[in-house]
């Protein structure tokens, strides 16, 4: 019985990609990677690195390096190619040069005969994840940015440092633009099955002056402070496609809040941004409607309309 190969190629083979590429190859989430980068001697040096750990993993994997011609059999094609913001930048001031990178990328991917799932990781990854998914002709199903799920994990590290449980305790999303603009409805969130409300109420000592403006502050904040520190991001994000690439091969059916394209959803359409999805086999399976107050909807709405203001340039 011939055994079906999960194969994800990696596009850009710089921090995020090589991180990417370690994330599954440790975790054993896959049976082949293929790194793809214009410098093809930075793709065969990652290969030949990441290759040589394999026989201290729990299993073994093929890693190669290769052109897109490699991408037609993929599962998954991540992207990772464009430039991290500089100091003082917004993820969105980077999108003419990501944008430029990556439209370099699709139509030999898609001429590859590509017809899995784009998980996209380039900023300003909810423009980035709408162009892709135009210029594909893939169902928007198909076409995934990763979206808030990094910020809603670092959203959860904190609470949960905050109340003293395992981040994995906390459920608790940040919706929206992957960025200055994202929003957290509080009113959804809940640690050990208690809403949040709930936990500050029944602790009214211990949580003295918790502001939820500075918490969604902080989240936001969190990948500047790396930045500022070591240049970039690289670890948190690779971990976080790894785990949505898990989903996907394993058809999990996890919920995650993920960049996709929204059809009327919470009264939005045109524009692809962080919302909770069930990922599975097939890519986004469905969006799940939270019930969100009128503040937290106003909050939402502004948030996709900075993104609706770039849509158009794409
Ligand atoms: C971050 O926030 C890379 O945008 C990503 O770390």
């Amino acid at each position: 019985m011939k055994q079906h190969i999960s194969k994800v190629a990696i596009i850009g083979a710089g921090l995020v990609g090589s991180s990417t590429a370690f994330s599954l190859l440790t975790q054993g989430l896959c049976d082949e990677i293929l790194l793809v980068d214009r410098d093809a001697e930075r793709a065969h040096g990652e290969m030949m690195d990441l290759r040589d750990g394999i026989d201290y993993l729990g299993r073994n994997i093929r890693v190669t390096a290769g052109g897109y011609a490699g991408c037609g059999d993929a599962d998954i094609v991540v992207i990772t190619a464009g430039p991290p913001p500089r100091e003082g930048q917004t993820r969105l001031d980077t999108l003419g040069l990501s944008k430029e990178i990556v439209r370099s990328i699709v139509g030999p991917v898609m001429d590859a005969g590509f017809s899995g799932i784009f998980l996209i990781v380039s900023n300003p990854v909810d423009l980035i994840a709408q162009d892709v998914w135009k210029l594909s002709g893939l169902p928007k199903s198909q076409v995934i940015g990763t979206g808030t799920a990094l910020d809603s994990a670092r959203l959860k590290a904190l609470l949960g440092g905050l109340v003293g449980v395992d981040p994995r305790s906390v459920h608790a999303f940040a919706l929206g633009e992957h960025g200055d603009s994202q929003m957290v409805p509080w009113s959804r969130v809940t640690v050990g099955g208690k809403t949040f409300a709930e936990v500050l109420r029944d602790n009214p000592g211990r949580f003295e002056g918790v502001d939820l403006d500075r918490l969604v502050h902080d989240t936001v904040q969190a990948g500047w402070e790396i930045l500022k520190r070591k240049g970039t991001t690289y670890y948190g994000i690779a971990t976080t496609a790894a785990g949505i690439i898990k989903c996907i091969l394993h058809d999990e059916n996890r919920i995650i809040p993920v960049s996709t394209l929204l059809e009327g959803e919470y009264g939005e359409s045109g524009v692809f941004c962080g919302v909770p999805a069930v990922i599975g086999h097939g890519g986004v399976q469905e969006i799940v409607r939270l019930p969100l107050t009128g503040a937290e909807e106003e909050k939402f709405h502004a948030s996709c309309e900075v993104l609706r203001g770039f849509v158009k340039n794409l």
